[in-house]
C-alpha cells in the first residue's frame, strides 16, 4: 500500500530486528506502554500477529509497519476490526520521524485501505487524555472526541458518511 511516498507493508516476523530498534525509543512510551523486552519476545509477538486474526478468528489484526523512502523504517500503524467492521487503531513511531507528516499520512493511508477492503466505516481511538501527539494526529484526521473519560483515557470518533 502506498501513502505518498511511504510504503506500508503487512509486518512480518522478518521485520522485528529493525523494528526492534525503532520501538526500542523510549520516547514512544512517555504516556503509555513500555518497550519490547527483548527481540526473542518480538519475534513471537510479530510471528502471532501474522495470523492477522484473534486466536477466536471474531476480529481482525491487522498491522504494517510503515517503510520511508530511504528504506528506513518509521514506525507501524494498527487496526482491530470488529464484527460490525469498526475499526480500532493504534500507531508508534520513532521519535527520530516525528513532526514530519509522516505518523498522519500513514494513518490516513491505512483508513482509506480500511474502508476499501475492509468495508468499515467507523474508527476509534482509545488514548490518554495527556497525550496531545496522539490527539493532534486525530484531529487533523477528522476523528472527534466521544464519551466521557475512562479514568485518564478518551476515546475519539471517525464515522464516514454512507454513500447514497
Ligand atoms: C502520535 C504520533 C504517531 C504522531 O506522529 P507524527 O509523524 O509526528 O505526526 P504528524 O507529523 O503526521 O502530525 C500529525 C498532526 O498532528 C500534529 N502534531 C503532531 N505532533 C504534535 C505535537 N507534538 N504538538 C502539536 N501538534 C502535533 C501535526 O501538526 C499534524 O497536524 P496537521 O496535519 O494539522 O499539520 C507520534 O508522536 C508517536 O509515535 N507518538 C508515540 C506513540 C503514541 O503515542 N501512539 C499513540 C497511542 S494512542
Amino acid at each position: 500500500m502506498n501513502a505518498g511516498q511511504l510504503v506500508l507493508e503487512p509486518q512480518r516476523v522478518e521485520h522485528a530486528a529493525e523494528m526492534f530498534e525503532v520501538l526500542s525509543d523510549p520516547a514512544i512510551y512517555e504516556f503509555e506502554n513500555s518497550p519490547p523486552q527483548s527481540l526473542a519476545w518480538l519475534e513471537e509477538r510479530f510471528k502471532r500477529l501474522e495470523a492477522r486474526a484473534s486466536p477466536d478468528g471474531t476480529q481482525q489484526w491487522l498491522n504494517w509497519v510503515i517503510r520511508l523512502p530511504t528504506g528506513a523504517l518509521a514506525g507501524y500503524v494498527q487496526a482491530t476490526i470488529t464484527r460490525d467492521r469498526t475499526a480500532l487503531i493504534a500507531y508508534e513511531l520513532s521519535s527520530r520521524f516525528w513532526r514530519q507528516g509522516i505518523g498522519g499520512a500513514a494513518v490516513r493511508a491505512m483508513l482509506s485501505e480500511l474502508t476499501a477492503t475492509y468495508g468499515v466505516r467507523t474508527f476509534v481511538a482509545e488514548l490518554k487524555e495527556r497525550n496531545y501527539r496522539s490527539a493532534a494526529l486525530l484531529n487533523s484526521a477528522g476523528f472527534e472526541r466521544v464519551g466521557p473519560h475512562r479514568g485518564d483515557e478518551i476515546v475519539m470518533q471517525k464515522v464516514l458518511a454512507h454513500a447514497t
